[in-house]
């Protein structure tokens, strides 16, 4: 592949071969999950006295169920709120139940999902397979029959379960079991799992293929923090795991590389379209965890970019693909809708990791990119929403990409030829 980034000649061989995988499709999660999650901007805040604002308490997942309304975000495409950890009580009811801790939450769960529900939201709630939570709240391990029934009792939509305090080697028939209650309850709800991470972590190799059978979508990398080097630390995982982790993806089964940090305190403008972008094209869910009630316009217009979530929700759920990394540039593409035969569309990121002043000028044949249609591409910016133009394979898209920053292109396949007199 010839690349010309700023004046130097790069080759590589692309590898854009699509791996499909067919597995279980109950009709939940067809597309990556989207919605708001509470941990990364709240974390385990129980200060309700002296921070009632910001402690994890009904009130806040309330407020931001009316902001997912009012700006916006529901018409966007995000549909779920969602509890994370320190929601619990310490201690189980006198009837073995879980309950939540009664000064945060004194309407009780069932109130707050009747709430979510009425904003037209779907509900989701976090427990963890151990005996603890990670933040040291009581774990579902024995109690997993009556935890799934409390979940569809309380109208739960989305389970995220975690893997603090428990065993690894105990989880490829803890999760499926927990799996299995939570059908038993015939109440759908999606299921959220960490149990490859942690077993990844403890040197096990997962057993990917039942995973992706039994979970809507799993982590299988660290926390993501506050900071551009942990957004490219997740980032070179999915690049340099792309072989294992693409064919895994697809409508009803996702990779998870945790929750987007847009409009919080760690990531530039340019750093923040650059998260966006990516986890669009590595088809993630898109989980924003960010004060709804404080977030600059600026960010909230990146989170809400409709062409940029389209792309993350086309219908052919395929993951997109790392083609090109050399000299701080890369290039990601994943195939989407429309197709022309067999050929697709493409949406590519280009993504500049170097760090001088200047952009970067970056000239791509669209052939190398593997968007070889005889009938040629009409290609679109996504960030700004402008029009670059039609262009057939023997062309080369040029652009400029800020430091720490993106460029993201649709390629819509045409159908006809180009008109020639
Ligand atoms: C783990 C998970 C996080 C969060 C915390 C809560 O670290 O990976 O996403 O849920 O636990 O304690």
């Amino acid at each position: 592949m010839e690349i010309f980034i700023k004046k130097s000649f790069c080759s590589l061989v692309l590898l854009n071969i699509l791996s499909l995988c067919y597995c279980l499709d109950n009709g939940l999660a067809l597309s990556p999950p989207m919605g708001w999650l509470a941990w990364q901007r709240f974390r385990c805040n129980t200060d309700c006295e002296n921070d009632p604002k910001h402690c994890i308490s009904e009130r806040l997942f309330m407020e931001m169920a009316d902001l997912m309304v009012s700006e916006g975000y529901v018409k966007a495409g995000y549909n779920l709120i969602s509890l994370d950890d320190c929601w619990l009580d310490k201690k189980r009811g006198s009837d073995g139940r879980l309950r939540p801790d009664p000064l945060r939450f004194p309407s009780g769960i069932r109130a707050l999902s009747n709430y979510i529900h009425s904003r037209g939201l779907k509900f989701g709630i976090y427990e963890d397979y151990g005996n603890y939570t990670c933040a040291g709240y009581p774990g579902i391990l024995n109690h997993m029959e009556l935890d799934a029934q409390t979940f569809a009792d309380w109208q739960v939509d989305y389970v995220k379960l975690d893997g603090c305090y428990s065993f690894p080697s105990q989880m490829d028939k803890g999760y499926p079991e927990f799996g299995y209650f939570l059908n038993r309850t015939e109440r759908p709800m999606i299921y959220s799992c960490s149990w490859p991470f942690y077993q990844l972590i403890n040197k096990m190799e997962p057993d990917y293929k039942t995973i992706s059978n039994i979970c809507h979508l799993w982590r299988n990398f660290e926390d993501i923090q506050d900071s551009w080097q942990s957004v490219t630390s997740i980032i070179d995982y999915y690049g340099d795991n792309q072989e294992t982790l693409i064919p895994l993806a697809g409508p009803g089964h996702w990779n998870d590389p945790d929750m987007l940090i847009i409009g919080n305190f760690g990531l530039s403008y340019e750093q923040s379209r650059a998260q966006m972008c990516m986890w669009a094209i590595m088809a993630s869910p898109l989980l924003m965890s960010v004060d709804l009630r404080t977030i600059r316009p600026e960010f909230k217009a990146i989170l809400q970019n409709s062409e940029i979530i389209a792309v993350n929700q086309d219908p052919l759920g395929v993951q997109g693909r790392r083609i090109y990394k050399k000299q701080g540039v890369e290039i990601w593409t994943k195939p989407v809708l429309p197709m022309n035969g067999k050929k697709f569309s493409w949406a590519v990121v280009v993504l500049n990791r170097r760090v001088d002043g200047t952009p970067s000028q970056v000239t791509v044949p669209l052939r190398e990119l593997g968007l070889d249609s005889e009938e040629g591409y009409h290609v679109r910016e996504l960030n700004d929403h402008k029009d670059i133009g039609f262009l057939s394979k023997d062309q080369a898209i040029r652009v400029d990409v800020n430091p720490s920053g993106v460029v993201m292109l649709k390629c819509t396949i045409q159908r006809v030829p180009p008109f020639s007199p």
